[in-house]
Formats: C-alpha cells, sequence, structure tokens
C-alpha cells in the first residue's frame, strides 16, 4: 500500500512587540498610507533579544506537538526553515533537537532558500515520508527578519516581521499530501540578496537588499506557472481548491493569485496585514493561524506557495 505524508498538528509563535505602520511613521520617511496601498502591511511583531529563531521554533514546535497529539520522541527528522539562524553551525535544527531530548535523528537547517524555505522543508518531509524511510518529520519556518533588514532603509525594513510556524508531517495510507512542486532561477540572485558571506567585511554586506520592483513582475508570473502546473499534475481544476495558503510578501501579489485560481479573498490564508512578511515562516504561520481558528477543515483541498531570494519558488497541493 502506497505511503503518503498527512498533517498531523500546527503550532506558531509571534513576538509579543506589535510595530504598527505609524510606529514606522516616526523613525523613517514613509507613511501608514503608501505601506498598506502597496503592500497591504499594517503592522508586524518584532522580536525581542531573547526570541531567537531556535526559541520561536520551539514554542512553535510544542504547539505543534500538542495539536498532532503526539511526544518529541516520535520526531524522526528535524527541518528548520530560516535564513536568520543562531549560527552558521550548530544548526537551528540541531539547537532545537538538543532542547526536544531526541538526539539521534536527522536535523538540519535550509537558509538560503529563503521565502521559499518552508515550502523546499515541506517537500524534503514529504519524500522520506512517502519513501517509508521515516515517519513523522518536524518542519518549522522560524525568522528574525527585523535582525537583517536595514531598519534605515524604507524599501525593504516596513515589509518584515518576525515569528515562527511549525507542521509535523506524517505518514499515513491515504492523501495527504498530493504533490510538491520545486524551483530555482539563479539568473535572479542579484533581484534579493542578504550578501553576507564568511569572509566578507561584515558591515558592507549585513543587511538584505531588494529590487522590489522587478521581484514583483516576476513573482506574478513565476506564481500563475506555477498554479498551472500544480494544478494539471493533480488533473485538478481550480474551483476544486478550497484554500490558497501564499507566501505573504504583498497584497497585491495575493489578490492576483487569488484572481488566477477565481478564488473569492474569504478563501485565502492572510495574514500578512497583521504579521508582514516573516520569510520562510509566513506559510506556516498562515496555515497554523486558519487552522486554529476552525476556518481550514480536514479533507479541504489546500494550495501552499512560496517564493523568495535564490530566486527559488515552490508549492504544494494538500489533502488536510
Ligand atoms: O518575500 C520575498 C518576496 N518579496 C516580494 O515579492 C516583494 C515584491 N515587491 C513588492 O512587494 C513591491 O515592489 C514593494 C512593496 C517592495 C514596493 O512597491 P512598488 O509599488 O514596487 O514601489 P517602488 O519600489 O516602485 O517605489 C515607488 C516609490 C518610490 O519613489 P519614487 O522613486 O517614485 O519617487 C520609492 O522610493 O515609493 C517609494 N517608496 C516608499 N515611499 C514611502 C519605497 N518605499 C517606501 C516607503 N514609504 N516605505
Amino acid at each position: 500500500m502506497a505511503t503518503y505524508s498527512q498533517i498531523l498538528g500546527t503550532g506558531s509563535y509571534l513576538p509579543v512587540k506589535i510595530v504598527t505602520n505609524y510606529d514606522l511613521e516616526k523613525m523613517l520617511d514613509t507613511s501608514h498610507d503608501w505601506i498598506v496601498e502597496r503592500t497591504g502591511i499594517r503592522q508586524r511583531h518584532i522580536a525581542a533579544e531573547h526570541e531567537t529563531a531556535l526559541m520561536m521554533a520551539e514554542c512553535a514546535t510544542h504547539q505543534a506537538l500538542t495539536a498532532a497529539d503526539i511526544t518529541p520522541s516520535h520526531i524522526d527528522m528535524i527541518i528548520v526553515a530560516t535564513t536568520t539562524p543562531e549560527k552558521l553551525y550548530p544548526s537551528t535544527a540541531c539547537l532545537l533537537q538538543q532542547r526536544l531530548g531526541v538526539a539521534g535523528c536527522p536535523a538540519f537547517d535550509l537558509n538560503s532558500t529563503a521565502c521559499a524555505g518552508f515550502i523546499y522543508a515541506f517537500s524534503i518531509a514529504d519524500q522520506y515520508i512517502r519513501s517509508g524511510t521515516v515517519k513523522t518529520v518536524l518542519v518549522i519556518g522560524s525568522e528574525v527578519m527585523s535582525r537583517v533588514v536595514d531598519w534605515q532603509d524604507r524599501a525593504t525594513c516596513v515589509l518584515f516581521g518576525d515569528g515562527a510556524g511549525a507542521v509535523i508531517l506524517g505518514a499515513q495510507n491515504k492523501p495527504g499530501v498530493l504533490s510538491t512542486h520545486l524551483h530555482a532561477d539563479g539568473t535572479y540572485g542579484d533581484v534579493l540578496a542578504v550578501p553576507i558571506g564568511v569572509g566578507k567585511p561584515v558591515a558592507q554586506y549585513t543587511y538584505m537588499t531588494m529590487k522590489g520592483n522587478q521581484l514583483f513582475k516576476i513573482a506574478v508570473n513565476i506564481l500563475g506557472q506555477l498554479f498551472d502546473e500544480t494544478l494539471t499534475v493533480n488533473g485538478i481544476h481550480k474551483s476544486e481548491v478550497d484554500w490558497l495558503v501564499p507566501h505573504q510578501a504583498n497584497m497585491r501579489i495575493i489578490h492576483g493569485m487569488a484572481k488566477k485560481l477565481a478564488m473569492p479573498l474569504d478563501r485565502v490564508a492572510i495574514t500578512l496585514d497583521e504579521q508582514g512578511n516573516t520569510s520562510a515562516a509566513s506559510i506556516p504561520l498562515a496555515l497554523d493561524k486558519a487552522v486554529r481558528d476552525g476556518r481550514i477543515q480536514r479533507g479541504q483541498l489546500l494550495l501552499l506557495e512560496g517564493f523568495g531570494g535564490g530566486l527559488t519558488w515552490g508549492s504544494a497541493l494538500v489533502r488536510y
């Protein structure tokens, strides 16, 4: 009998501190109206010193474990998608494994898949479960984006927020995850980058650089193709999709994608207005919110999509 992966439970963590657009108006040459009109963002959560990628990942994990009704001892693999890890190594996943007390299982970070990191991690977890290698995988997106944006650069800092989302995928004999689709195009590497690297003088390269307008146009194009690919591979018409769970980068992109699927906005899991762009954490955060408040129900068909630096992008079609 074929093995599939199923979402067993979800969890999340958001930093306590909220920074509104009005707060940013006091620090930068920007306005609430510009940010809302161009992005849809109204506020974002910003991490305090103790709210690190590890700390937030751990909190989200405990929620997900409770939701899945399992203990850490059931976890066979840990994957943390983060562009803002605790250290180059040990990985955030290994640090988390130590805190969970489950030494022995594979644990690793996906660092450079940026905002598509969660989809990449989710896809890897799904492949390992389908192959029968493991039964239960903890998949996390955890980001402190506030520490890689230049707070003097209004074109980027207003867009991002911090947080973590966790999903537990487990083996079962009916789908589950129907398919995942991953892509990358290094030609567009300079469109979105945090160019710090080993051996580079730090000050010059620490912060994110983004060609927002170009990225916007590429995103709309590649996401449209990605939806077509995902639906075609599964022989599914867009009307069968119950929920779009998108990466939360820009409300105009999200609206465009909903339109492509002919989907009303109340069928799109949106957190952008309250959380900003939390990079690899944005999809599991949006998923967890819609699951917890009862909007997403068991048996419904979900389309998850993400895109980010690299460029990287990907999707997952999931029977929840
Ligand atoms: O998660 C990874 C994926 N990320 C994305 O996909 C982001 C995609 N891109 C976007 O979401 C949009 O391009 C942005 C929201 C980043 C920018 O919106 P835009 O409509 O593309 O604006 P723009 O960059 O073309 O800038 C328009 C104007 C410029 O002024 P001038 O040159 O027309 O005088 C900017 O300097 O808006 C100005 N501007 C701002 N004004 C007030 C840029 N940032 C701000 C700001 N407040 N925060």
